[in-house]
């Protein structure tokens, strides 16, 4: 019995000297940045984490017009998904960050939104007694403001949905003709949201700045270029049926109302500055084509939401 007793404390206390008390499970860089991801540990006040306003079950979007962040503090845009952003950018609704690992810091400093400045976010991580040694086995150095970067970013690529009505071919009658009008001539959706994750990474205007009640500049305030006046990037459309409400300001509540927007432009926003010239014309869809649109914007949920979109 005494000698069990004394070799178990050898071997704590060698343990202990070496450091090796508390080993640190093996995780990966995408696994560190998902506890990273829904830890309020990167707030102010350690209230929010990213998943406060990247809900997973909303497609990683939120469900409020405008965010809130550190004490109910209002910001000024709507969240977008992050979901299906690998392989994309620059991000932003004005592209400011150019990757996902430079994006990840801008949350935290942002004063409406986590508002706390990266060097404190990273001694926090330093003195943190799971955080620590998490991120020496995996970066084999101590936390810092680009590794953090990089483990949200890692998460962030690994939401990557493909399992859409779409997707497997199950298209209704409806969202298969609403597929059609989308892609085509006279809608012309597909010039801007196209490709895999219906986005051409590229900055448009679609009429959502006056200059009076709509004052987001949007990619201008960026480049300073007169031609970028309230430009925006194109959102992906994937899960769009989860993320409403809908645009930078998440002015439209439903699909259907984006739809009847794009249907006539002028009804909303009378005095459009800038506006991209595929859009001039109202499109006069009938009412048929309408929900047929709609539809088939329904039909690119991702199975895993789909009793929702419902
Ligand atoms: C208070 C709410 C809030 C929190 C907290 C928050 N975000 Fe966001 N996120 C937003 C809003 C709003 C935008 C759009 C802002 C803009 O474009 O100016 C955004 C944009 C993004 C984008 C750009 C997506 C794209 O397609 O351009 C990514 C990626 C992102 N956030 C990741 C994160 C990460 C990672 C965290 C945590 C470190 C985080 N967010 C914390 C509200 C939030
Ligand atoms: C000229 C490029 C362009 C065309 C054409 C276009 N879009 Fe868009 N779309 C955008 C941009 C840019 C935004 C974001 C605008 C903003 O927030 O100010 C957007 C936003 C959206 C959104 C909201 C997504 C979200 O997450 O907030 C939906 C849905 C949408 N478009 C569907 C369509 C449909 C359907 C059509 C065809 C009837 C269409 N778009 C035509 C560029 C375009």
């Amino acid at each position: 019995m005494k000698k069990w007793w004394l070799l178990g404390s050898i071997v704590c206390i060698c343990f202990t000297v070496i450091g090796f008390n508390a080993p640190a499970p093996i995780l990966t860089k995408a696994q560190l940045g998902k506890k990273l991801f829904f830890d309020p540990i990167l707030s102010e006040n350690q209230t929010i984490s990213c998943a406060s306003c990247h809900i997973p079950q909303y497609a990683f979007a939120d469900t409020l017009a405008i965010s809130l962040g550190v004490n109910g503090t209002p910001g000024s845009r709507n969240a977008p998904s992050v979901m299906n952003v690998k392989g994309h950018g620059p991000f932003f609704w004005d592209g400011r960050a150019a990757s996902l690992a430079v994006q990840a810091l801008m949350p935290i400093e942002n004063p409406v939104e986590m508002n706390l400045p990266i060097d404190q976010a990273v001694q926090r991580l330093k003195t943190h007694k799971v955080y620590a040694p998490l991120f020496r086995s995996i970066f084999k150095q101590m936390p810092s403001a680009q590794n953090l970067g990089e483990a949200l970013a890692a998460y962030q690529n690994t939401l990557e949905t493909d399992a859409s009505a779409f997707d497997l071919d199950q298209l209704s009658a409806s969202a298969e003709r609403g597929r059609r009008l989308f892609v085509s001539n006279k809608t012309k959706c597909f010039d801007c949201h196209n490709g895999p994750d219906f986005t051409n990474d590229d900055f448009k205007n679609i009429g959502l700045y006056d200059g009076i009640k709509l004052t987001d500049k949007g990619r201008f305030s960026i480049t300073k270029d007169s031609q970028d006046l309230g430009k925006f990037k194109t959102p992906g459309l994937r899960n769009v049926a989860v993320t409403g409400p809908y645009m930078h300001n998440g002015m439209f509540k439903t699909l259907e109302e984006v739809v009847d927007y794009y249907n006539n432009p002028y009804q909303f926003v009378p005095k459009p500055i800038n506006l991209d010239s595929t859009l001039l014309e109202p499109l006069q869809l009938t009412n048929q084509q309408k929900k047929d649109l709609v539809n088939f914007l329904k039909a690119l949920t991702d199975q895993q939401y789909l009793k929702k979109a419902q």
